[in-house]
């Protein structure tokens, strides 16, 4: 009998039935986010996948869903309570009050990569483990901060090839702010007491800022008339919600703003946003964020100002996928060894070593395959280039570099195959960069720096070849053109 995998959850394999959950998609995608994390100034910070439950109990708020209904908690042999992560930001400061980094650099701008954990409804793009890309900027408390963040959010879909992406933005103000608006709010909310949901008529007393966002139809009838938050803001919060706009404006970020925006989580405090895709359906979040300056202190920390965001893994491919973006294709090896006899067997194996020590994604047929199957594998693995080695091979020294794009095959000596796919390798390498540097230099400011750093990288390099040095002298005329 086989056992099941339970709901909610799902492998990640090289060829899964969900095309969303391929490996080689999600090792594309985390290389852009480790690319956009670097080019932001984030670095990476790894938390244990459970922690206290009074962490969260405390760091998201108890009367949250997340902490009230969908948290995995267990008790350990130690009679801890312990909870599997629902979210990152709690254990980021956490770690941050752990190490003393208050002390020793206080600001901090961190990211992490990996599974979350809430016992929700599983369904299309809600699922009881799922991953995030989070970062979070500790120490700033100006708005550039805050706007550097949704810039970077919206950056990576942008590289990602995403489009058609809604970005909603409001500020929920500082506490004396958000308590004015409650009072208001809940004085609004009592004359439709009986008409709301049931959900919100506990959230009147418990969370009333949460019954903006229900769901519920008729709920979303009574708040569209609902006093607005923005009326609410001091002067603070005001000038900071508005610098966030004209500089997301400066950047042509497209936002909306909607005041009934507020989050499912507590901590948050002036800017908050979520950015939503319409691809996706019921659960159209990719992305949610915001400012949470309290919770440092909440946590036992300094009263440090702090800003982050998360984006869900798999939801963000599901968009790649529906969008159709362009997505590199999946690694294959560059060569496909194909051993005929035994003694052959045994140099093929000491050779695909030497080759993938020149830098080449290489394969052998270790499996006892005859000709034609052994083919069809390479065939199957997107292999580059083949080659079938015998006894005429070995004897020779010699073997037929099959080009598996148009079957053409090319006579090499068997003991520099490496150093010949190594060579083919660094040319594509060199066209690469050669196509990317082919643009058109205007500035002659421009063109003067270019020029100014080749020569300066030049004079470090002791060794220069003769292809190199041309490559070099071409360049320069290119440029001086
Ligand atoms: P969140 O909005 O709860 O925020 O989650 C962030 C993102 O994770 C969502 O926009 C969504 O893409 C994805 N997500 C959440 N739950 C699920 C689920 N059950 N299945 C699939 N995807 C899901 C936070 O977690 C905050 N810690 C974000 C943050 C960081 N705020 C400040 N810093």
């Amino acid at each position: 009998m086989t056992i099941p995998i339970p709901p909610g959850v799902f492998d990640i394999t090289p060829s899964s039935n969900e095309s969303w959950a391929t490996s080689h998609l999600w090792n594309y995608l985390e290389s852009v986010l480790r690319d956009v994390a670097k080019d932001y100034g984030y670095q990476e910070i790894r938390t244990p996948i459970f922690e206290r439950t009074e962490l969260f109990q405390r760091g998201v708020g108890s009367t949250t869903d997340i902490v009230s209904k969908e948290m995995y908690t267990f008790t350990d042999k130690g009679d801890r309570s312990l909870t599997l992560r629902p979210e990152g930001t709690a254990p980021v400061i956490r770690s941050y009050i752990d190490h003393g980094m208050a002390q020793t650099a206080p600001i901090q701008k961190l990211f992490y990569i990996g599974p979350m954990f809430r016992y929700e409804r599983a369904q299309a793009g809600r699922y009881r483990q799922h991953h995030q890309f989070g970062v979070e900027a500790i120490g700033i408390a100006n708005p550039e901060q805050d706007a550097e963040i949704i810039d970077m959010v919206f950056t990576l879909y942008e590289r990602l090839g995403l489009t058609n992406l809604k970005v909603g933005l409001n500020s929920i103000g500082n506490k004396a702010c958000r308590e004015a608006f409650k009072e208001k709010l809940c004085a609004y909310l009592e004359l439709y007491k009986n008409d709301l949901s049931k959900d919100s008529q506990q959230r009147l007393i418990s969370n009333p800022l949460r019954i903006l966002d229900s769901k519920d139809p008729k709920d979303k009838e009574i708040v569209a008339n609902a006093p607005s938050i923005l009326d609410f803001l001091d002067e603070e919060c005001r000038e900071h919600f508005e610098t966030v706009c004209k500089l997301l404006n400066n950047l042509k970020i497209p936002y909306e703003i909607n005041p009934l925006l507020v989050r499912g989580l507590d901590y948050y405090n002036k800017t908050v946003f979520e950015i939503t895709a319409g691809e996706l359906g019921a659960q159209n979040s990719i992305a949610g964020g915001g400012r949470y300056d309290g919770l440092l202190k909440t946590l036992g920390g300094q009263d440090l100002p702090t800003v982050g965001f998360a984006t869900g893994l798999e939801r963000v491919i599901q968009t790649m996928l529906k969008q159709e973006v362009p997505i590199p294709p999946a690694p294959s090896p560059q060569l496909f060894i194909i051993p005929l006899g035994n003694d052959a067997r045994e140099k093929c194996f000491s050779l695909v070593h030497d080759v993938r020590q020149h830098g080449i994604a290489a394969q052998m047929e270790l499996s006892g395959k005859k000709l034609g199957k052994a083919m069809q594998l390479a065939n199957q693995l997107g292999a580059r280039y083949t080659v079938v080695i015998g006894e005429n091979e070995l004897s020779q020294n010699e073997v037929e570099l099959k080009d598996m794009s148009d079957g053409t095959s090319t006579k090499v000596p068997l003991h520099s195959l490496g150093k010949i796919l190594n060579l083919e390798k660094k040319s594509f390498e060199i066209i690469k960069l050669w196509q990317e540097m082919d643009i058109p230099y205007h500035d002659q400011k421009e063109k003067d720096f270019f020029m100014q750093k080749l020569s300066e990288s030049l004079q470090k390099t002791s060794r220069l070849s003769t292809g190199l040095q041309t490559a070099v002298k071409e360049i320069k005329e290119i440029l001086e053109m």
